[in-house]
């Protein structure tokens, strides 16, 4: 495994892969990796020559008053998991890289950036997206790997590299969970006992609403309050809005297309996100012809 911090570097390397024709995946990562990201790794192993891992904690997507500072970052434990995980290029770039002196041009991301996340973290997606375009335009991947967890910068992404014809597969995986439910994430860190305990009230207010709706419910307002029954536990609740899965507006009753309900909640001081889909089952002769 090689760990390279310079585009210029980086574009030797993988131009002479590509040359090779081998394919080249992406699994962009801001570092201090868990079950998730390495579950992103072992897809793009499977779909690709090369696996690039980019580590990069990117401060255009962070606001005033976030965790910029404080992120988790342990860059010798994470180069360990990309070695045993059989990656072969950890993509580490120092700020000055990726934001040189002038720097000034972002993408800006549009309505699929305004709800959820977006109403709380104003200039987060525009951040992820200029980065996000940014590592695909130095590392050149075939695909890019992106776990469900973030719905939403999934969204965003999927669309930006559309609407900008970037040549790059977007894959997105389903979000990896800790046995008791609760998604894997870098900031999880952050929880001290008891909070870690309370977090599980996420995804069980998430699985108890999917429940409701296998059991045939498609009323949106019944499935939030099921949800919201569970979620007492958090210390703050942020949001908790059932969307349509490719838009992103507000779900209508009853459900006719594939929803998922996001939420966004405090814990302490640690804010964490969850969602989950629920796709309604395809009758019989739909998607025919
Ligand atoms: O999901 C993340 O870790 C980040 O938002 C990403 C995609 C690496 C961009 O900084």
């Amino acid at each position: 495994m090689q760990t390279i911090t310079s585009v210029a570097e980086l574009r030797q390397v993988v131009g002479l892969a590509r040359k090779a024709g081998k394919r080249v995946g992406l699994v962009p990562t801001m570092g201090y990796l868990h079950e998730g990201h390495l579950a992103l790794a072992e897809a793009s192993r499977k779909q690709c020559d090369v696996t690039v891992v980019s580590i990069f904690v990117n401060p255009t997507q962070f606001g005033a008053n976030e965790d910029l500072s404080t992120y988790p970052r342990d860059f010798q434990r994470d180069e360990r998991l990309c070695r045993d995980a059989g990656v072969a290029i950890v993509f580490a770039p120092d700020n000055k890289e990726v934001y040189p002196e002038g720097f000034e041009t972002f993408v800006e991301p549009g309505e699929l950036a305004k709800p959820l996340c977006g109403g709380f973290r104003p200039g987060h997606f525009r951040g992820v997206a200029t980065v996000v375009c940014k590592l695909f335009n130095m590392v050149q991947p075939d695909a890019a790997f992106f776990g469900q967890k973030d719905f939403q910068q999934c969204a965003v992404v999927r669309r930006m590299t559309k609407d900008l014809n970037l040549p790059v597969e977007v894959v997105t995986l389903p979000t990896v969970r800790e046995p008791d439910g609760l998604a894997m994430s870098s900031r999880n860190r952050y929880l001290n006992e008891q909070e870690r305990q309370r977090a599980v009230a996420i995804s069980r207010a998430l699985l108890a609403a999917q429940d409701e709706f296998r059991s045939g419910s498609r009323d949106v307002r019944n499935l939030i309050a099921i949800a919201e029954k569970h979620l007492k536990p958090l210390d703050k609740l942020q949001y908790l809005e059932l969307v349509d899965s490719e838009t992103l507006e507000p779900a209508e009753s009853p459900l006719k297309r594939s929803a998922t309900l996001c939420v966004a909640a405090y814990i302490g001081s640690t804010r964490l996100i969850d969602n989950m889909t629920m796709d309604l089952p395809v009758s019989i002769g739909e998607g025919a012809g």
